[in-house]
């Protein structure tokens, strides 16, 4: 409350303390706070009221609270939310109803006021106490000042959104009257929630209450702004009204693909992305969300354009014949090669710990992350190929070393202290850092446990696209020094055993059709933008099967730059044959023993 006052004019300071120094009691202020500001139950109790009455004596030096993170908080800052609230009057939006699920300091509550001249009430809730108060008196100020402006009746509950009973309000509302969802829910993701050991989250058993919401449980990692944007269509999409939140493009995006099974009766959906490093402050990309509620059409596409040029639209995301695509436009063009990979994608090794795991070669010498030079046993070390290392067609050495500790997932390692003693002891000695690993994969397996392994890491050949980067290119990995090279977490891959075959996956993965077709599914501005899933979608079968082998070649020679790729047209036939059947690597080994690959002249 200190802070939220200190805030306030002197003239409504004044008008306040005046009014509260006449009250009779806690009731008959509430009733004048109601007059002047239209929220109802101002103050919850009688010594609310006094601590009011006291700040308002002397000016008081604002103290913000820090320790927010868990919240998810930026605070929309009031030049955003008038310019959004103008963009919803210019589109003819005149809600009866506005509901705020966080309404935080309240900024866009003060712009609906002073933009919807028709409102009749507005309902917030925020669980921050000192956001409550600086709501409260920035409303009392607005009215204060702006004695002729309309004042719906206002309700500002200071509750937990997930435990807050919209249904309950959906019920108290007039059917006739048109709502719409404002503001920005928090941004935060379960995942850091976690690493803050914080509880601000839906509760499980509404996560299963609420339909729609499965696809959130059966996700690893979701945004809390997510759920609560499905939890307003949950409750508010069967009335007439709009959306229209804040947040981030991944959000948007989750939620747009759990529209079909969610069922909401939604129309118009669209993303208009702001700055929000201007806006925020935050590197993070984000847009203004908009839908209109009872929808005659079940909309299950987004349009997204900029805030700034909202006619233009740059394209359209969602659902097409029941497939989740990027690019609408130009998605049925290449449609044809949406279907099942032939070949298996692999994420590679994770192991959480690099500073001891991966190692570099300095004098011939391994050294660790830490710096340390270690005499080691060669057998368990194996080339490191990383996201960086995918920018060129052809890893012809990997920047890294990494230990291999296991061939499959959970195998024993205590046979490592008599095959390998000397990475034994290095690892024991390191043990502390190892046990440290966060991830709970590492529980309850044998000590030095690594994950992303099994038969398929020792593919001598592998073809690998980074998932963090924006390139769409794969790169061709051989091995290196005679062993296979292992790809990081963040690549994925498919192996083969013979550098034919890796080469024609190479020059098919690279080739116009593949590549169009990702242009078709893959969101840029997503985290990763691409997953085991979207690699999963390349019909390789049908791409091999429509190009002929004078093509193959060509599309070989280009990539190949300076090496020498030649593959046979009996390999080419072979390679068919595989993709039809469905497994890469069964091939016999005669049929692909011919090409080398080495660097031509
Ligand atoms: C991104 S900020 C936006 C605030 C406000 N809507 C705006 O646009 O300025 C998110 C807000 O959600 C609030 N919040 C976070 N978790 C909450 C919860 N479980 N229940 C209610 N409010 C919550 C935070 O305190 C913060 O004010």
């Amino acid at each position: 409350m200190k802070s939220a006052i200190a805030r306030l004019s002197a003239e409504t300071a004044g008008v306040l303390g005046e009014g509260l120094r006449r009250a009779a009691d806690y009731a008959q202020a509430n009733e004048l706070l109601e007059h002047l500001s239209g929220i109802e139950g101002f103050f919850a109790r009688e010594p609310e009221m006094e601590q009011c009455l006291a700040l308002l004596e002397p000016a008081v030096a604002v103290a913000e609270d820090s320790g927010r993170r868990e919240y998810g908080d930026f605070q929309t800052p009031a030049s955003l939310t008038n310019a959004i609230c103008s963009r919803l009057v210019q589109e003819q939006l005149t809600p009866d109803v506005v509901i705020e699920p966080t309404f935080g300091q309240g900024t866009f509550l003060i712009s609906a006021l002073t933009h919807f001249p028709a409102l009749k009430a507005v309902h917030g809730v925020e669980i921050h106490e000192p956001y409550c108060w600086q709501a409260k008196f920035a409303i009392l100020e607005l009215f204060v000042r702006n004695p002729a402006l309309n004042r719906p009746r206002i309700f500002l509950h200071r509750s937990d959104v997930f435990k807050f009973d919209f249904r309950a309000l959906t019920t108290q509302l007039n059917g006739q009257d048109t709502v719409l969802v404002l503001g920005n829910p928090p941004w935060i993701t379960n995942a850091e929630l976690g690493s803050l050991k914080s509880s601000n989250l839906p509760r499980k058993t509404n996560l299963k209450a609420l339909r729609g919401l499965d696809a959130i449980t059966g996700k690893g990692n979701f945004d809390i702004g997510e759920y609560i944007i499905l939890m307003m269509l949950e409750a508010f999409s069967r009335r007439k009204g709009w959306l229209a939140m804040l947040a981030k493009n991944s959000v948007i995006r989750n939620v747009v693909y759990d529209l079909p099974r969610a069922m909401h009766r939604i129309g118009d959906a669209r993303a208009q992305k702001i700055d929000a490093q201007d806006h925020f402050g935050a590197s993070v990309d984000a847009s203004l969300f908009t839908c209109r509620f009872l929808a005659d059409t079940n909309a299950r596409t987004c349009k997204v354009t900029s805030f700034d040029n909202p006619a233009s639209v740059e394209r359209v995301f969602g659902w097409i014949d029941g497939r989740f695509v990027s690019d609408a436009a130009t998605y049925p063009k290449n449609r044809r090669y949406d279907g099942i990979s032939p070949l298996v994608w692999r994420q590679g090794v994770k192991h959480d710990c690099s500073q001891i795991m991966e190692l570099r070669l300095r004098d011939g010498k391994y050294m660790n992350g830490l710096g340390s030079e270690l005499d080691l046993e060669p057998e368990p070390i194996y080339g490191l190929a990383k996201s960086s290392d995918l920018g060129s067609p052809v890893v012809a050495k990997p920047s890294r070393l990494v230990i291999i500790t296991q061939h499959k997932i959970g195998e024993d390692t205590a046979h490592l202290a008599e095959d390998f003693p000397k990475l034994h002891r290095y690892l024991s000695e390191n043990a502390s850092l190892l046990l440290q690993r966060k991830s709970s994969i590492y529980r309850n397996n044998p000590p030095y446990s690594i994950f992303g392994i099994g038969d398929y890491s020792f593919k001598p050949y592998k073809v690998a696209i980074s998932g963090l980067y924006k390139r769409s290119g794969f790169s061709l990995v051989p091995p290196f020094e005679g062993k296979p090279v292992m790809l990081d977490d963040t690549c994925y891959f498919v192996g083969f055993e013979h550098l034919p075959e890796a080469a024609i996956g190479w020059a098919l993965l690279n080739s116009e059709p593949v590549q169009a077709l990702l242009g078709s599914l893959v969101f840029l501005d997503a985290k990763r933008p691409y997953t085991k899933q979207i690699l999963m979608r390349i019909a390789l079968d049908r791409v091999a099967s429509d190009t002929s082998f004078p093509v193959l070649v060509s599309l070989l020679h280009r990539l190949g730059q300076g090496l020498c790729l030649d593959v046979t047209e009996r390999d080419w036939h072979a390679f068919l044959e595989v993709v039809k059947r469905g497994e890469a690597t069964v091939s016999p080994p005669s049929l692909f023993a011919s090409t080398a690959l080495s660097p031509t002249g």
